[in-house]
């Protein structure tokens, strides 16, 4: 068994810190505090291949393994986690699906632009009524002539307003249930798309999260992703490897958080020396490092049963589960670690304590993961 990472993985690790450390850390407290879409800073994403990095190069994407993209994902995470979601959203939930399951015109046609940057993709699941229970969709796509009318409301979208591209999915037969479902590629700017307000959110709050509604929109049939009827499975795929995104976001959360109490600790000084010597504060350190550490494996572990081919239905939701606990715990550690310091913003932890939550909560509770993983354990 060989631990170390290759050198092209670590070689993406480190253009990751880079680009985090000089272009997303100046302006993350500004862009948290006002809802600040990165623009700027995800044009850049896209210029070092971070938009489409696992994707084909034949479709302009970097043809990396998913171990670079944790390891892409954390650094990116650990600065600026908004940045992390729309990243992951991009690569995870709009680019593999597309690969793995779109006709070469649709590849032509949508991936090529996704891969490298030029536009941003979402992915359209959640209803008001059906976030958990996914199979509870009322967004409906009837068939007629040569396209599909579809009717409804999707809710919680990231990149919901700066996407030009959605995954859609909606039923297009009720009475078949799950397999009655379709997912469509619609373009937002399709008469008949609207994006709702921004929601408020409490973290990630420079990613933009919208209510999508579609009414009467013409979706041509060639536009449909998949087999009739594969609609639900492909979502359930496309979130296994979602789920290793998110996890490596929550990595990233934890290792910012972390980073920041260890330095804060070794700085500040309290009862005559500096507070890292009190074991109070130090045996937090070894916990926070051990719980990383962990996460950190699981997540790489299910990058590489995603690599190799494997299974990683279980992997996936186990680095998810445990990645974003430890998110949480470090988070919250790391504000201890800082006192009345860890309060105000200019010091981050509380931001990356804000942003840490959203990982228990999307593409997945927790208790889904705890779900999927039981399921794993006793069939
Ligand atoms: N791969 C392939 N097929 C799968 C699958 C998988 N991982 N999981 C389920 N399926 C198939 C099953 O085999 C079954 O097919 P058959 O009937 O042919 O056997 C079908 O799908 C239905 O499966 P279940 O009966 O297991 O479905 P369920 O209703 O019990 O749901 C669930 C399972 C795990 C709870 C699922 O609904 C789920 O994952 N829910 C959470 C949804 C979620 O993560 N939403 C996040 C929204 S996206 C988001 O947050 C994006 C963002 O913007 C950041």
């Amino acid at each position: 068994m060989d631990f170390k990472l290759t050198e092209e993985q670590l070689a993406v690790q480190e253009a990751a810190r880079d680009f985090a450390q000089t272009e997303l850390l100046p302006g993350v407290i500004e862009r948290d505090e006002k809802q600040q879409f990165p623009h700027e800073q995800v044009k850049k994403m896209a210029e070092l291949g971070f938009m489409g990095m696992m994707v084909s190069p034949e479709y302009g994407g970097g043809g990396m393994d998913t171990v670079s993209y944790v390891l892409a994902m954390a650094e990116i995470s650990k600065v600026d986690a908004s940045a992390g979601v729309i990243m992951s959203v991009n690569n995870s939930l709009v680019c593999w699906g597309l690969e793995k399951y779109g006709n070469e015109e649709q590849k032509q046609k949508y991936l090529t632009k996704l891969a490298v940057g030029e536009v941003i993709g979402a992915f359209c699941l959640s209803e008001p009524e059906a976030g958990s229970d996914a199979t509870a969709q009322h967004t409906t796509a009837i068939e007629k002539d040569d396209h599909y009318l579809l009717n409804g409301t999707k809710n919680w979208i990231t990149n919901g307003k700066n996407a030009s591209y959605y995954i859609v999915f909606a039923q297009t037969d009720v009475s078949k249930g799950h397999k009655g479902i379709n997912a469509f590629i619609v373009e937002q700017a399709w008469d008949g798309v609207q994006v709702g307000p921004k929601e408020q959110k409490l973290g990630i709050r420079g990613s933009d999260t919208h209510s999508i509604m579609f009414t009467d929109v013409k979706v041509p049939k060639e536009n449909r992703l998949g087999e009739d009827g594969f609609g639900f499975k492909l979502a359930m795929m496309i979130l296994e490897g979602g789920r290793i995104g998110i996890a490596s976001q929550a990595l990233g959360i934890a290792m910012g958080a972390y980073e920041r109490a260890l330095q804060y600790s070794k700085e500040r000084k309290a009862f005559g020396k500096e507070i890292s010597k009190h074991q109070a504060i130090a045996f937090k350190l070894a916990d926070m490092e051990t719980e990383i550490s962990a996460a950190k494996w699981l997540c790489i572990k299910a990058a590489w049963q995603k690599d190799t081919d494997q299974s990683y239905t279980m992997g996936s939701a186990m680095a998810k589960l445990y990645a974003s606990k430890v998110a949480m715990n470090v988070a919250i550690e790391a504000v201890q670690v800082h006192g009345g310091y860890g309060f105000v913003k200019e010091f981050h932890v509380e931001r990356l304590m804000r942003d840490a939550k959203i990982t228990q909560i999307y593409e997945g509770t927790s208790e889904i993961q705890q779900l999927v993983i039981a399921r794993g354990v006793l069939e």
